[in-house]
């Protein structure tokens, strides 16, 4: 008796197990093809849009040590004027507009940047960059115009 109720048992276990592997991977197969989809067209962008934010934000947030590259400022704000020489600013990459700016010092050009300067605005119209980040700008915006 005890081999049967055993045998009756395991093979209801294998039984069950059978049928809810059957049915699980059947839900799952479905499942998943919508969920690729789904997560590669909405997850995937949602999560790096707040990543971005989030790196974006932390120096706003932090006392300001320059997290961001002058690379990454000079791009992001400073080229829409100074990439193109819009509203008379000067161009990157055109030493011939800057020979005469480097002349005043590398402290005049951080304080223009800093609190504005005619027609340059103030941080360059980046309202979050801290001071390190704007001298690393005009770092990089020097040394790509010498
Ligand atoms: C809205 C346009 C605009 C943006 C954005 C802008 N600038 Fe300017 N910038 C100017 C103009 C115009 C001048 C020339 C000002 C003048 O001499 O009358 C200038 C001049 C400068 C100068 C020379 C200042 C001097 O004392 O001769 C520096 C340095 C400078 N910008 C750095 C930057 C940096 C760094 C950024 C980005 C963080 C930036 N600018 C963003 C328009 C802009």
């Amino acid at each position: 008796m005890k081999n049967l109720n055993l045998i009756a048992l395991c093979t209801a276990c294998i039984s069950l197990f059978i049928l809810s592997a059957c049915s699980g991977e059947k839900g799952e197969v479905v499942l998943s093809v919508q969920q690729e989809k789904a997560m590669s067209e909405r997850l995937a962008p949602a999560g790096s849009v707040s990543l971005t934010s989030e790196v974006g934000s932390a120096p706003v947030a932090g006392s300001g040590g320059g997290s961001r590259s002058g690379d990454e400022v000079y791009n992001s704000s400073c080229k829409t004027c100074h990439g193109s020489g819009m509203a008379g600013a000067p161009k990157y990459g055109a030493p011939e507009q800057w020979t005469a700016r480097i002349d005043k010092g590398m402290d005049t050009l951080y304080t223009s940047a800093i609190s504005g300067f005619q027609g340059m605005p103030a941080k360059g119209l980046c309202m979050d960059c801290s001071d390190g980040e704007l001298k690393a700008a005009v770092d990089y915006l020097i040394d790509g115009s010498k």
